[in-house]
């Protein structure tokens, strides 16, 4: 197989100097331990590296280890995950640490097997935590990846591109993507005055900002928040008690309900809603 290419090599050698200058102290940065990694990476699918850190010290306080969360009722992991939304990752986590607990750990190349793991953070902890050479693309790095090769890349194409460019220490490699990708390379805003990388970038122009949030979307999960809300914070509850403090229509809360037992996020007893053990 031929080496990476000149540009490829000078685009990796400008990217790791800005990376030793300018990276983020972020306190998963350098963490081994797969348990505290896999947390960070959870953490981090749908929220941004600054408003994961004080959630993250926090939850690693209340479950420093696997066995503790895998110990914890639902209502407790999802007071610790506050701040954070998307509260189904939460309680994948949890299922994932009672997993690990069962089983141990599945082999590193077999970590989407656990529940809340896609491609990415399987990737991720891989890298970070059992120290695979393997590309991990984020979102950031999606974006960054889509600039340089000039056409925009998602999926299989993205891991293929990003296995292609990978160079040097994969942890060291994927980070400063993800730092140039949060720092500099920004979505509306690239920066390309002060990118390291910039006479090795296609296109600049290349991004698809995500598609703005219907309002439906929108609003289902903010009822399947206030319903996951009252249940962790006053009990069991039906519909109805939930739509009336809350102020949600009350076939909304039903509705939500409805979808969120669907998915085993609460257990629907006989019209009572509860939390799961
Ligand atoms: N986004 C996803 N994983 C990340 C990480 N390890 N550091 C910073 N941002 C991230």
């Amino acid at each position: 197989m031929p080496g990476p290419s000149v540009l490829t090599r000078r685009r990796n050698a400008a990217l790791a100097a800005w990376y030793a200058a300018h990276r983020r102290d972020l306190p998963w940065r350098g963490e081994t331990d797969p348990y505290r990694v896999l947390v960070a990476e959870v953490m981090l699918q749908q929220t941004q590296a600054p408003r994961v850190v004080e959630p993250y010290r926090r939850f690693l306080d209340r479950y420093p280890t696997a066995a503790d969360l895998a110990a914890a009722p639902a209502a407790d992991v999802l007071a610790a995950w506050q701040g954070l939304g998307y509260n189904r990752r939460a309680l994948r986590l949890r299922e994932a640490a009672r997993r690990i607990e069962a089983g141990g750990w599945p082999a590193p190349g077999d970590l989407a097997s656990l529940p809340g793991v896609g491609p990415y953070t399987a990737a991720a902890v891989a890298c970070f935590a059992f120290g695979r050479q393997v590309a991990a693309p984020d979102t950031n790095a999606r974006r960054v990846l889509s600039r340089w090769l000039g056409r925009p890349l998602d999926g299989a194409a993205l891991r293929d591109a990003a296995a292609g460019e990978l160079a040097g220490d994969a942890a060291d490699w994927n980070q400063a993507v993800m730092d140039l990708g949060a720092l500099v390379c920004r979505p509306r805003d690239p920066s390309c005055g002060r990118c390291p990388v910039a006479a090795w970038c296609a296109d600049p122009s290349v991004y698809e900002p995500p598609r703005p949030q219907g309002h439906f979307e929108g609003s289902t999960r903010e009822a399947r928040g206030a319903v996951v809300r009252h249940l962790a914070g006053h009990g069991p509850a039906t519909a109805e008690e939930i739509a009336r403090a809350s102020g949600l229509p009350v076939e909304r809360a039903a509705a939500a309900a409805t979808a969120l037992a669907a998915e085993g996020m609460i257990d629907a007893d006989g019209g009572l809603l509860r939390l799961p053990r």
